[in-house]
Parts: structure tokens; sequence; C-alpha cells
């Protein structure tokens, strides 16, 4: 592994911080508070190439590396998740869906447009008992001949009511089981389709995630990505990559948090002297680096042999495990850090350690990781 960035790299870091702390950070307590999509930066996201980063250019992408999508998604994330989600979900699981198994046509339609941040769209395997035991979809697709015609309900959708593109998984033949699923390219105002209840979250407050409802949706053939029954691989394997980007997002707010302790406990005093001069503190400090350094490491690991063309499904299920775990452990210790400071939203840490908790959950649990893991490593 060489962990030395290229300029072009470091470039597109250097731009990302420069776009969170400018844009994404003045009003960020506020569209927490207020629960309020940052539509006007992400709309500015799309003009600077953060939400097609991997695409190719030819069809309006960055043409850029996973790893250079690691270094912006950290810096994006230290300072707004629900931003930095929006950014993770187009990038890995829409564009790169659609990139992979789209037909030419498809791509020139909806790819063009995703890839350069004109539109954004959203990823729909969950539902209201279909979260972990993804295999289990309720939905249908059935076979109409020239269409599919769609049913059922889809639950915490990210980019639910901001998206115009949508991959729905749907069931078809369910004799089958997961080899009777489809994915198909949903637009936002085919009849029947209805954006449903807004989730009011513990955190991610900004992003829109929302359920959402199909009554007899009629979806031409030619909108279902990849051959037929070949949906559910399309979601494993698009999921593989989707956990690099959370993975990166968790880092990010686990850097995020840190940066804010380490800056506070060196100018908080107590008992005469810094409280970074305290061992308790400086300890913490130790620890959270620690763990971030690690969590970096396996994201640009994953990252690396997702460029090399490898298989990174083990890595990236370990990235993810390890640094959601971290961002939830570096965050609450930034909060004790910062004390009484730390309890009230205009510390930030509050809302990170909030924020952390999702990257636990979405895009695969902890305990869904560890499933990844423990069979990968079992099989050889
Ligand atoms: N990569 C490629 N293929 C995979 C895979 C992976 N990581 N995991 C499973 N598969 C394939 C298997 O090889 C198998 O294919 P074959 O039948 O052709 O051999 C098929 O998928 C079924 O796999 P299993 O038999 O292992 O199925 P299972 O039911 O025992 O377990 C699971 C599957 C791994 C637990 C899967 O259900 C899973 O990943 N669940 C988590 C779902 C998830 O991550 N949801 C996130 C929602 S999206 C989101 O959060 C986006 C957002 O808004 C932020």
């Amino acid at each position: 592994m060489n962990f030395e960035f290229t300029e072009e790299q470091l470039a597109v870091r250097d731009a990302a911080r420069e776009f969170a702390q400018k844009e994404l950070l003045p009003g960020v307590i506020e569209r927490d508070n207020e629960q309020r999509f940052p539509m006007e930066q992400v709309k500015m996201m799309g003009e600077l190439g953060f939400l097609g980063m991997m695409v190719d250019p030819k069809y309006g992408g960055g043409g850029m590396d996973t790893v250079s999508y690691v270094l912006a998604m950290e810096e994006i994330s230290k300072i707004d998740a629900s931003a930095s989600v929006c950014m993770s979900v187009n990038n890995s699981l829409v564009c790169w869906g659609i990139e992979k198994y789209g037909t030419e046509a498809q791509k020139q339609k909806y790819l063009t447009k995703l890839a350069s941040g004109e539109i954004w769209g959203a990823f729909c395997l969950s539902e209201p008992e279909a979260g972990s035991d993804a295999t289990s979809q309720r939905t249908t697709a059935e076979d109409k001949g020239d269409h599919y015609l769609l049913n059922g309900n889809k639950n915490w959708i990210t980019n639910g009511s901001t998206a115009s593109v949508y991959l729905v998984f749907a069931q078809t033949d369910r004799e089958k089981k997961h080899k009777g699923i489809n994915c198909l390219i949903v637009e936002k105002d085919q009849d029947g389709f209805v954006v449903g209840k807004k989730e009011d979250k513990l955190g991610i407050r900004g992003s829109d995630t929302h359920s959402l409802g199909f009554t007899d949706v009629i979806v031409p053939k030619e909108n279902r990505l990849g051959t037929e029954g070949e949906g559910f691989t399309i979601a494993m394997k698009t999921l593989n990559g989707g956990r690099i980007g959370i993975a990166s997002q968790a880092l990010g707010i686990a850097s995020g948090a840190y940066e804010l302790a380490i800056n506070y406990s060196k100018e908080r005093k107590a008992f005469g002297k810094e409280i970074s001069q305290h061992q308790g503190i400086a300890f913490k400090l130790a620890e959270m680096a620690t763990k971030i350094e690690a969590s970096r490491l396996l994201c640009l690991q994953a990252a690396q042999l997702k460029d090399k063309k490898k298989d990174f499904s083990l890595q990236s299920a370990m990235a993810k495990l390890y640094a959601s775990e971290t961002a939830m452990y570096t965050t609450i210790e930034a909060v004790q850090i910062h004390g009484g400071y730390g309890f009230v939203k205009e510390y930030h840490v509050e809302r990170l350690m909030r924020d952390a908790k999702i990257t636990q959950i979405y895009e695969g649990t902890s305990e869904i990781q560890k499933i990844v893991i423990s069979r990968a490593l079992l099989k050889e």
C-alpha cells in the first residue's frame, strides 16, 4: 500500500476543506435545529464536481480515484455529515450503479445529469420489514411484458424528497428469492410514486430521509438496471463501495470532533493549567488520535484496492465497522472533554456525536459488517 498522496489528491482534499469551511460551516447548527436540507450547498457541491467524482468524464464526472473521494468525504463530513451523506449516496450508490450496470441509453439519460451534479439520486433498498435482511423485499415489480408494475413501500431513504432519480429494488419472481429481485430506475414525477413521511431524526437532521410509496407505477423495461433478476447482486456490489463512503464519513465526523477537542483542551484551564496537561485528558486524545489514524488507513486501503480493481469487499466492511465505532467513541469523548460546553449546540461536538450514530446503522449495521467480514474470513 502506498499512502503518499499525489498533488491532484491533495488539491481535491484542500478544495473540499475550503468548501466545507466557507460554505458548510456557516448555518450548520441552524440547519440541524430546523432539519433543513442544505439545498444551496449541495447544488454548489454539484457544480464543484463533488457529486460525481469517480464517474468517467465522458458522462460528466470528475474521473477521479477512490482515494480522492475518501479525502473529500473526510473533509466535508468534519463539518456537515448531512451534506456528505447526500454526496456519498450519489457518488457510491447511484452513479456507480448506473455506470457499472447501465445501458448506454441509461447513462446518457441519467448518469450525465447525476454525475455533473445537475440532479442527485436515491438508493431504495430498505423497507419497513427489510432492513438488515435485505433479501426479504416486499415491494413487487410485476412483469407486464414491456414494463414492470411497481407496488410497495420503502423506508429511511436518504435524499428521499430532493432526489430526481431513484434506484428501486423490487421482487419480480418470489420463487427465485433474491435471484428474482430487479433494480429499476424510477423518476420522481411518475404517476403513483409518492414521497411520504419525513423522518424526525437523532442526527444528520439536515439530510432528508423519507419513506416512499409506489402504487401501480409503470416502469418501462428499458429502465431496469442490469439483467433480469440481477438486482440483489447490484445492491450488494454497490454497497461494497458505498461502505467506503460511509467509512470516510465516519472518519470525518471523528476527526472533526478530535480537532475541536484538542483545540479546546489547549485553551481551557482547570486546576491551574490547560486541561490537555492533565493525563486524564491527554490519554483520551492519544486514544482518539490512534483510532482515527487506524480508521483512515483502513479507508485508504479499501479505496486503493478498489482503484486497483481488486476485491475490496472485506476491507470496505472492516473500514466501515472500525471507522463508525471510532466515530461514536471519539465524539462521546470530545463531548466529555468539553464538559458542560460539549452539551450545548454552539460547540458542535454534541451534533457530531448525534451524527456519528447513524454511521453504525446505515449501509449495513456494525453487526452486518461482522457477518460480511466473518463470512469472508471463514471462506478462505
Ligand atoms: N458482495 C457481493 N455479493 C454479495 C455480498 C457482497 N458483499 N454479500 C452477499 N452477496 C451475494 C451472495 O454471494 C449471494 O449471491 P449468490 O446467491 O449468487 O451466491 C447473495 O448475495 C445472497 O447472499 P447471502 O446468501 O449471503 O444472503 P443473506 O441473506 O444470508 O445475507 C446480507 C445478505 C449480506 C446480510 C445482506 O442482506 C446485507 O448486506 N444486508 C444489509 C443491507 C444494507 O446494507 N442496507 C443498507 C441500505 S442502503 C442505505 O443505507 C443507503 C443510505 O441511504 C445511506
